[in-house]
């Protein structure tokens, strides 16, 4: 009897070990080795440098970027790239709870590119290689261009929940807009998203605006570059983590403020409302406008919070800081355009210069639509007038520029034109400043 339980107790024993190792099986054992969330970033010199940027279900071994001239993109021949920053993407419980997959970043700086140049690119962790994408390089010579600009891209849909993943029909519309834009215009070179991508930057939130982002890409796999802007709802690690600018973000979120020379005589400064907008960030303002406005025919501005917005209290400290110490270098400068998100409404607003209205001032764009619900703006406001626009719409800007002159235009969620206007580049002379 003593023998038989022993060997009743044994056999147990040895079940219930098999029965845990069952349950609990290791999780690379589980899961399925894919690649995702395809995107390429520029940042400072897009003629010949750009980041490209993956999502993986496993961190892999070796991540990389397979890249060449060729549209077949033999794997012998091909240029291969190690990614220089991987990680596993940061959760918290709200993320577990929404069911997002656990993920990993992974980002690579391609370099020495050559100026207007398709590339053709897989990115791979491992075995697992994506489908081949292209980008197109800036240029190195004059030619005329032109570029999206939107921001605010959380929520939309019907019956948005604070979570805003519900149903995101507004979000994949205009992206899908992107798409056909794009394919129907070669000139339009980068897709400049003024911030507030989601709700948070948390990866429940990020996880779906990367799934969204894939309707951009156009039916040829050509992928628009993104030049990023930071808002106020991208405070939370997964920002740094996915949407990684080499040096320009280096483990710190309040780095994001550079300067992209889309053409030789083209650039565009973007700038971070999410950190002091004195101190170093309004330095490297006054250096870039005093060593790079001389040469450059056009100097656009883009950062999420307005200077003069359409929506908002108009005191609000950060509007105010905005106009405090920006806008004096914005008007000494004279930038060509300023473009501003946040408010979640259309607006142009009427030239302004010295706190007025000027025929001479500096128009302000933008304040948000690519998706987010919009709000009731403010007509009534003394920067708006006969020639402005200020209206609660979905949209984008597309800003089309040319040698002297360039058209911006607003175009609403069925590709309907619903403001278009002009404006001319205003040549930097240094011997024109009052110090
Ligand atoms: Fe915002
Ligand atoms: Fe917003």
């Amino acid at each position: 009897m003593k023998i038989q339980s022993k060997f009743i107790l044994v056999f147990c024993c040895l079940l219930s070990l098999y029965s845990c190792k069952k349950e609990k099986p290791s999780q690379s054992d589980d899961i399925k080795l894919q690649v995702m969330h395809p995107r390429v970033i520029w940042t400072e010199k897009p003629s010949e440098h750009a980041i490209i940027s993956w999502t993986s279900t496993l961190l892999g071994k070796d991540n990389y970027v397979l890249y060449d001239t060729v549209a077949n993109l033999n794997n012998d021949s091909a240029f291969k790239l190690n990614s220089s920053k991987d990680g596993k993407i940061f959760m918290r419980k709200m993320d577990y709870d929404e069911g997002v997959p656990e993920a990993f970043y992974h980002h690579a700086e391609l370099n020495n590119l050559k100026p207007s140049t398709t590339y053709y690119f897989k990115n791979c962790t491992d075995n697992s290689c994506s489908e081949i994408y292209n980008f197109i390089t800036a240029p190195d010579k004059e030619q005329p261009y032109a570029f999206i600009s939107g921001g605010d891209s959380r929520l939309g849909g019907e019956k948005p929940r604070f979570a805003g993943r519900t149903p995101l029909v507004e979000r994949k519309k205009i992206n899908k807009m992107i798409a056909k834009m794009t394919e129907e215009d070669a000139s339009i070179m980068a897709f400049a998203h003024g911030g507030d991508y989601c709700t948070t930057a948390d990866w429940r939130h990020l996880y779906y605006w990367f799934e969204d982002h894939a309707l951009t890409i156009t039916k040829d796999n050509r992928i628009l570059p993104l030049i990023i802007t930071r808002g106020n709802h991208e405070h939370e690690i997964g920002f740094l983590e996915n949407f990684w600018l080499g040096e320009i973000s280096n483990e710190y979120s309040d780095g994001y403020f550079f300067m992209t020379q889309i053409t030789p005589s083209s650039a565009l400064i973007t700038l971070n409302t999410e950190t002091s907008m004195a101190g170093d960030q309004l330095e490297f303002l006054e250096e870039v406008l005093e060593g790079h406005r001389a040469k450059n025919n056009w100097m656009f501005v883009q950062y999420h919070k307005p200077a003069y917005p359409a929506v908002k209290d108009y005191d609000s400290e950060d509007f105010y800081h905005v106009r405090k110490y920006w806008v004096p270098l914005f008007e000494k400068y004279k930038i060509s355009l300023a473009l501003e998100s946040d408010g979640h409404a259309l607006k142009k607003t009427m030239p302004i210069l010295n706190g007025k209205v000027d025929k001479n001032g500096i128009i302000y764009v933008g304040e948000g639509g690519l998706g987010v619900p919009q709000r009731d703006p403010d007509p009534s406001r003394w920067y708006f007038g006969k020639e402005s626009i200020v209206e609660s719409k979905h949209h984008l800007w597309k800003v089309s520029v040319y040698d002297s002159i360039a058209n911006v235009t607003a175009f609403g969620i069925e590709q309907d034109t619903l403001h278009t206007f002009n404006i001319h580049a205003k040549p930097f002379l240094v011997e024109s400043i009052d110090n």
